[in-house]
Formats: structure tokens, C-alpha cells, sequence
């Protein structure tokens, strides 16, 4: 397969890079999403650059009712996990909304290789880079989403039906918006690139 390198395609990415932006669930519509395009986002994460090839991205896609387990799953972990003093209902009925609210949450696995060929910060980085993948198909697509990470993806586990060499790295949460996208944040790159050339 070959590549349009174009100046013009090369605009379209650059473009779709700098746009992307954490769209959160408050700001989701009801609007339903085709299953095709989840299977077009786990595509492209399937494209991820991974050593050895030892593609360690799983997902866990969470839909339809099941997403009313999932709300009450994250809320006993909050107040499981969280002392009496410091609960709030303002967070219990966030925590719980936030599934609710989603057409889809995608859990963000990582199955560390059998072998151990590599070191697993480099399955880390590999999960990494296939939601980025999966992120800008959503952003090409005029949808939202965001990766969320809190504590209860260490527990996730049997929810999900995780076998022992997997485990969570977070939630991806999406859903159609009716919001303009927010401005990004990001310190000029200047800033975080040394040169070396003598
Ligand atoms: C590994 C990872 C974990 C993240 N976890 C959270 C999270 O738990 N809660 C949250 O609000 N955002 C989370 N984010 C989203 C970041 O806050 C967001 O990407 C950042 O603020 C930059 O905004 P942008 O995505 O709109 O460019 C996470 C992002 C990454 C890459």
C-alpha cells in the first residue's frame, strides 16, 4: 500500500494531530455509535509500532447495558476505596454518570509478552501509541473521547475477564459531542528538543 506524502495530506495530519483534545462525557450526546467504527479505531491501534512485534494492546469494549454494571462497579470501588470523611455525592454521581453517559467505554489493556522478549515498559509505550491511533481515528470522525486512569483499573481485572498476563492502563470513554473543541495546551517544543550535531 502506498502513501500520499503530499503537502496536502501532510496538512491533514499535522492538522488532526494538533485538534485532537480530551472530549469528557459531560459533553456527550445520545447519539448512538455504529459498531463499525469501533472496529475501524481497534484497526488502526492494531497498527501501532511494537518490538518484537509482540503487539501487547488489548481492548475490552463496554456497551449497552453493560455499561450500567460498569457505572456500579467504578462506584462500590470509590466508596470501597475511599474513607467515609472524604466521599462526596457530587463524585459518587460523577463516577457513575460518566459510563452512563458514554455510547462505549473501550478498556485500555496490555497483555505482557509469554516470553518477556522485552522489557515491559516497551509493552507500556506500545499500548501508548496504538490509543493514539485509536484517538485520532475518533478525532477524524468528528467524535470524542478521553483516556481515564483512576485507581480502580489496578481491580478492573475480573470485571473485564482479564486472563493473569494482562492488565488495565485505563478507560477510554466515547461518544458523539456537540461542543467546539477546546484550545491545547502544550509548551513550544523548542523547549523539550536539544540538538547534537558536532
Ligand atoms: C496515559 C494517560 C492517562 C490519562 N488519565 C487521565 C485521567 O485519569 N483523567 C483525566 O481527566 N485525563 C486523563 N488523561 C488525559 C489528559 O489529561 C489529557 O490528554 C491532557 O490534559 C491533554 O489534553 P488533550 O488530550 O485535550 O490534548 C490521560 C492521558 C493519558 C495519555
Amino acid at each position: 500500500m502506498n502513501f500520499d506524502s503530499g503537502k496536502e495530506s501532510n496538512d491533514r495530519l499535522e492538522q488532526l494531530i494538533r485538534t485532537r483534545r480530551s472530549v469528557f462525557p459531560k459533553s456527550f450526546t445520545e447519539e448512538p455509535i455504529d459498531d463499525s467504527l469501533i472496529e475501524e479505531m481497534i484497526a488502526a491501534a492494531n497498527w501501532a509500532p511494537t518490538h518484537r512485534l509482540t503487539q501487547p494492546w488489548r481492548f475490552v469494549v463496554i456497551q449497552g447495558e453493560a455499561r450500567k454494571r460498569f457505572a456500579e462497579f467504578l462506584l462500590a470501588y470509590y466508596d470501597e476505596n475511599t474513607p467515609e470523611a472524604d466521599r462526596s455525592e457530587m463524585k459518587r454521581k460523577k463516577t457513575y454518570d460518566k459510563p452512563i453517559r458514554s455510547q462505549a467505554i473501550i478498556a485500555i489493556c496490555m497483555r505482557r509478552d509469554p516470553k518477556q522478549s522485552v522489557p515491559e515498559w516497551e509493552e507500556v509505550a506500545s499500548v501508548g501509541a496504538a490509543v493514539q491511533n485509536l484517538w485520532l481515528t475518533v478525532h477524524a470522525h468528528g467524535l470524542g473521547g478521553y483516556w481515564s486512569s483512576p485507581g480502580s483499573i489496578h481491580a478492573v481485572g475480573p470485571f473485564l475477564g482479564l486472563e493473569d498476563d494482562t492488565r488495565c492502563l485505563g478507560y477510554f470513554y466515547l461518544g458523539h459531542h456537540d461542543q467546539p473543541l477546546k484550545e491545547g495546551v502544550r509548551d513550544p517544543w523548542q523547549e523539550k528538543v536539544k540538538w547534537i550535531k558536532k
